[in-house]
């Protein structure tokens, strides 16, 4: 991160709060060439969402003996709240602050389900904490530095549709906007069939990646694959659009479940969504489903197909919840 960027200034208060959206990936993360740094092995292209996002709060605090992390007013465990605690000290190195610091973070979704809730969770928590350190940081900065947090968590800083260019070393390897929110009116149809938290999560999962005999065949494609959706997203192109992400989805659970260990994240309702999404073509109402690393389908349409499909959708069993969202903007101070 470059001296230049960033300022450390006076504080009088070191607190501060930030909101910021999950994001659906139509060309995804999966697998990476650094580990540490969480350089991604490919490119990948995704849209802000609107009613998924996290509302963090740090305070840093010579009174604080300890650093703490509440997730809805709770204590979060030992072993998830490591994890917040080390994006605290980058930024507390960055800072060169030495307080420890009580963070408060709330979802407007059930965390560990496909809802990219580290995403939301490490942008908020990046923006939140730095601001509250004494840091400024741009876009560029902040958006590297929520990637060391979680990788796809880059992506939610800037506004609507974006692509995380995957970048050598980490100072090139960040996301910026390809397109405002208001660009296209797109729909995310979150249909959540299965709220409990994930077994193996995606840190996981991006480190097993390479054990597939897919992988490399997915890798290799994935450059004309960025090129073709960016050029459908730019023409509006729904159907080829639709088309890419779809096939895209497919193929990173593909490589995920012919990894060693297998991995599988679809519920047989996941299934079901799939099937529902395809019957929906068949009857003329465009729209596509993409999945990321959990059972729920996120459905791709436009704004005025979305009442229709959320109609037929509240007519299957066993959907327990459904959330519709817009493109948004990427984090934001409140
Ligand atoms: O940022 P992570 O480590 O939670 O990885 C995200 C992985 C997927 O959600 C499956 C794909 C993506 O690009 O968001």
């Amino acid at each position: 991160m470059s001296k230049l960027m960033q300022k450390v200034s006076r504080l009088k208060r070191h607190k501060a709060t930030a909101i910021a959206p999950a994001n659906i990936a139509f060309i995804k993360y999966w697998g990476r060439v650094n580990e540490e740094l969480r350089l991604p092995a490919n490119s990948s292209i995704s849209m802000n969402l609107s009613e998924a996002y996290s509302e963090t709060t740090v305070e840093f605090n010579k009174k604080f003996k300890k650093d703490v992390v509440m997730f809805k007013g709770k204590r979060m465990l030992f072993s998830e709240a490591n994890r917040v605690i080390k994006h605290l000290d980058r930024i507390r190195a960055l800072a060169g602050l030495n307080l420890k610091a009580k963070v408060e973070t709330r979802n407007s979704f059930p965390k560990g389900t496909g809802i990219a809730s580290s995403a939301s969770g490490f942008a908020a928590l990046t923006l939140a904490a730095s601001k509250a350190a004494g840091l400024t940081l741009n876009k560029k900065d902040l958006s590297i530095l929520a990637r060391l947090g979680s990788g796809s968590a880059c992506r939610s800083i800037p506004d609507g549709i974006v692509e995380w260019k995957k970048g050598k070393t980490s100072k090139k390897s960040y996301a910026v906007s390809l397109f405002p929110a208001s660009y296209w009116d797109l729909r995310d149809i979150i249909v959540v069939v299965g709220a409990r938290s994930k077994k193996v999560g995606s840190t996981e999962g991006h480190a097993v990646a390479e054990s597939s005999p897919f992988y490399k065949e997915r890798i290799r494609g994935m450059e004309k694959k960025i090129k073709s959706i960016k050029k459908a997203i730019k023409n509006k192109n729904f159907k080829r659009f639709g088309e890419i992400l779809e096939a895209e989805a497919i193929n990173m659970h593909m490589v995920m479940m012919t990894s060693e260990p297998p991995l599988f994240y679809w519920l047989p309702k996941t299934l079901k969504v799939m099937q529902f999404v395809i019957k929906q073509r068949e009857k003329g109402v465009k729209s596509y489903f993409t999945i990321d690393a959990g059972p729920n389908v996120h459905i791709i349409c436009q704004a005025k197909n979305a009442q229709k499909i959320v109609r037929e959708l509240k007519r299957m069993e066993g959907i327990k919840n459904i959330l519709v969202c817009k493109p948004s903007n990427g984090a934001f101070f409140t």
